[in-house]
This record gives structure tokens, sequence and C-alpha cells, in this order.
């Protein structure tokens, strides 16, 4: 069953998703090379009790961390570690607050100091895959247009969706109906009504699709070992179309 929300429980989201932007763009300038990623996690966590709000994640289905950070191959689900972030890496940000009742959940993928351009375009096509994505999410649309917008900006590119892991409706839980594929057919699924609040998160890989899960049980990393992006954002349908909740400004 997909939960539509009232405009004032649509503030209510806007107001989690906020900490999460916040935060996300906070740590975003902290990415730099010789971080370690758990710097990063517990940092998170200060920041987003201090804002009075709970981490999303942390104890989550029994996931250990505020923050998931995904580095290189890793596609999402990184456990924060000692790792120490060197130049040329790209490091996905994943962060999810719960306050006032409702959660916010976005994620960025951001460079290490100097990247390759290849990197930079993967990091760019995610990203505009997102946006392409949330193009397609306003009332009357189905849910397979936002999936197919996505696929079709990632695929024209040169990279490839990730199937395995989806985004999800959000509210009063983390995951709620739908599951939002990244991949799929234009006018097909279900259709998008106004209240409805949708995570909409494509990762996307520079060679194959294909992915696995490392023996953490978590960490989603790709198969062949290439680069792997993801972006995310969580955005309301109104009578006047998609509103990104978890935006700055
Ligand atoms: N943004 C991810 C998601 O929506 C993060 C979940 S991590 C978890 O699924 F640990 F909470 F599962
Ligand atoms: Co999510």
């Amino acid at each position: 069953m997909i939960i539509l929300k009232l405009p004032e429980e649509i503030e209510k989201m806007r107001a989690s998703n906020y900490i999460v932007a916040e935060i996300l763009n906070t740590l975003k300038e902290k990415v730099t090379p010789g971080i370690t990623t758990g710097e990063l996690d517990s940092y998170s966590e200060e920041l987003v009790r201090k804002k009075g709000a709970q981490p999303a994640f942390k104890g989550y289905m029994g996931y250990p961390y505020a923050l998931c950070i995904s580095v290189n191959s890793e596609v999402v689900h990184g456990f924060p570690s000692d790792r120490i972030l060197v130049e040329g890496d790209i490091v996905s940000l994943d962060f999810g607050a719960y306050y006032n009742g409702y959660y916010g959940d976005s994620a960025i993928t951001v460079p290490v100091g100097k990247i390759s351009e290849e990197a930079a375009r993967l990091i760019r096509v995610t990203e505009q895959g997102l946006y392409n994505g949330i193009r397609e999410a306003r009332a009357g649309n189905r849910l397979g247009d936002i999936s197919a917008a996505v696929q079709d900006c990632v695929e024209a590119a040169g990279f490839s969706v990730v199937r395995d892991f989806v985004g999800h409706g959000i509210g009063k839980k983390l995951h709620e109906e739908p599951q939002i594929p990244n991949y799929g057919t234009k006018g097909r699924g279900i259709q998008l009504k106004p209240g409805m609040v949708l995570a909409i998160e494509p990762m996307v890989n520079e060679g194959t699709y294909q992915v696995k899960v490392i023996d953490n049980g978590w960490t989603v990393v790709t198969e062949d070992g290439k680069l792997s992006a993801h972006f995310e954002h969580s955005v309301a349908i109104t009578e006047d179309g998609p509103d990104i909740l978890s935006m700055l400004n």
C-alpha cells in the first residue's frame, strides 16, 4: 500500500530532509585527501544529533553506522572505517535522518581532489539521470516514466544501471512502497498521485550492472571492480509537479 502524505506531513518531511541536505553539504566540504571514512561517519552522527534528530540508518536492519560511505567500486552500503581517502577516489555519501516523526534520505557522490575525466563523467551522468527521473515524478505519469528516464540517460552515456537495488517510498518509515527501479518502460507501472513521496536513487556503474555483496553482509560492490556512483533525493509529488525535499534551497 502506498501511503499518501498530506501537505502538512510533506512540510515535516521537508524539515527532516533539510537536515540531511545540510549535513551532506557539510560532509562534502570535508572530503579531501587524508580524511578517513570513519571520521566522516562520526561527524555526521554528531551533526544530526546536534539538530535534535536521529541518524536513520544506524540500527536499521542492523546497519552499524550513521553514514553509508561507498568508495570507487563500492556501490552502496559501504562501511565507514579507518580507510584514508586519497586523491582520485570518488565517494558516495548516503545519509538519512529521523525527525518530527518522518524520515529524510539523500545521497551524493563527490570527488576526492582531482579525479579522472571518466570518473567525473560518471558522477555527472548519474546526477543527470536522477534529475531526469525527478522531472517525470508528476501526477498522472507512471512509475515506469521515472525509471525509463533514468535508464535512458545512463545508457545513452555508455554506463549501466544497477538492477538489484532500487529507490523507495519514504515517510514515517524509511522504506515504504512503491519500489522504484532505475530501469523500466515508459507508460508502465502504477500511476503517480499527489501526496506520494519517493526516494529516487540511481546507482550507476562504469562497466557491468552486475553487483555482489561482500562478506560484511552489507556492502555492495561492482562485479567487475569498476567505478560506481549514486545520487538520491526524496521528492514529493504535488499538484504543481515534483518538489525536491532534500534540497538546500
Ligand atoms: N539510501 C539507502 C536506502 O534508502 C540507505 C539505507 S542504508 C541502511 O536504502 F542501512 F539503512 F539500510
Ligand atoms: Co534511500
